[in-house]
């Protein structure tokens, strides 16, 4: 146990940090998508079993090799076990964070685009045009590349901590009013219907796979991210307990994301199924149709851009825990 490792200050600290990894893009872009693309509410319901037969229990899984080992991703699984196969499991998990970041934070550019778009432009938000243009959208990422590693470069306590305990529960409350604004929509009850009421003979192997996958997504499950994360706490905190109100708070944004999108998307009249655009092209008509809609709606979407921060500083954090433990390099190099 290196003596240099960082801690999370409390365990409200170290539950609000994990669920802001595990709230961000995937709940409020990704999930309507996936929805949308797979049959509505049937979806839905495979999604929250598998949150809770699988994810619950695997996140769970996860926080405690971290406190135990305190080590990251790879190294929890060496310290486990010397000179065992398992250790591949550990790499695939920095990899695929490195992967993931490369097009998460893609996508958080254009998030931060929308603040902007929504406040001068909404009323002619183009989405296909916008991300047409390369140079735009490269400057984009690479601010947003840059804010992460800069908070990345803080270490744990210092940077993670701080970020996520003001803005989120603003997120939260604005969601709720934007599900009391957009269910009073004209033709809302049809977007709702689509959503909550499954309709078993859509469900197939290949949408159950999809709805595990977001699980895991969602979560951030799957590449050592809460293995990391778990590795900062002290070995008296409660695991099952943290991993309930995380999972818990993630799931009900994505719950509370799709009371936004279904209505609205149902009373413009427009299609579930549009894929990775949807979230992009639904809300700004929405923001457009309310009165202050570019104040809120680029509030909005500043919002979502500190959600996916602290999603995209947790899958920064995984490859730099590894390389700062297993490589002894320094963390400020590392990291950028
Ligand atoms: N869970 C994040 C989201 O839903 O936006 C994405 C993510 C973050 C996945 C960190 C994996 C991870 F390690």
């Amino acid at each position: 146990m290196s003596e240099n490792r960082g801690q999370w200050s409390s365990k409200t600290g170290f539950i609000l940090a994990a669920a802001g990894s595990a709230i961000g893009l995937g709940n409020i872009w990704r999930f309507p998508y996936v929805v949308g693309q797979n049959g509505g509410a049937v979806f839905v319901l495979l999604y929250l079993g598998f949150v809770t037969i699988v994810g619950i229990p695997y996140m769970l899984a996860e926080l405690a090799m971290g406190r135990a080992t305190q080590k990251n991703a790879v190294g929890a699984f060496s310290s486990l076990k010397k000179r065992s196969a398992w250790v591949l499991v550990g790499y695939l998990g920095v990899t695929t964070g490195v992967g993931i970041l490369s097009y998460y934070g893609v996508i958080a550019g254009w998030t931060v685009g929308y603040i902007f778009k929504t406040a001068f432009y909404h009323r002619s938000v183009d989405f296909s045009a916008f991300v047409a243009d390369p140079l735009i959208v490269t400057i984009l990422f690479a601010a947003f590349m840059f804010l992460t590693a800069l908070v990345v470069y803080g270490g744990v306590e210092g940077g993670i901590e701080k970020w996520s305990k003001i803005l989120m529960p603003i997120l939260f409350v604005l969601m709720l009013a934007l599900i009391a604004y957009a269910n009073l929509l004209d033709g809302a009850s049809e977007g709702l219907k689509f959503y909550l009421m499954p309709d078993f003979s859509k469900i197939n192997g290949q949408m159950a796979l999809k709805a595990l996958g977001q699980a895991f997504f969602s979560l951030s499950l799957g590449m050592g991210l809460m293995i990391t994360y778990g590795s900062y706490l002290p070995k008296s905190d409660n695991l099952p307990t943290s991993a309930a109100y995380v999972s818990f708070f993630d799931t009900l944004i994505a719950v509370m994301a799709g009371l936004i999108i279904f209505p609205t998307l149902f009373a413009m009249g427009q299609s579930p199924a549009e894929g990775a655009k949807l979230v992009f092209v639904v809300l700004p008509k929405l923001f457009e149709s309310m009165p202050g809609g570019s104040v809120v709606g680029s509030g909005f979407f500043f919002l979502l851009s500190v959600a996916a921060l602290t999603s995209t500083i947790s899958l920064l954090e995984v490859p730099v825990a590894y390389l700062v433990d297993e490589k002894k390099l320094d963390r400020k190099k590392i990291v950028f």
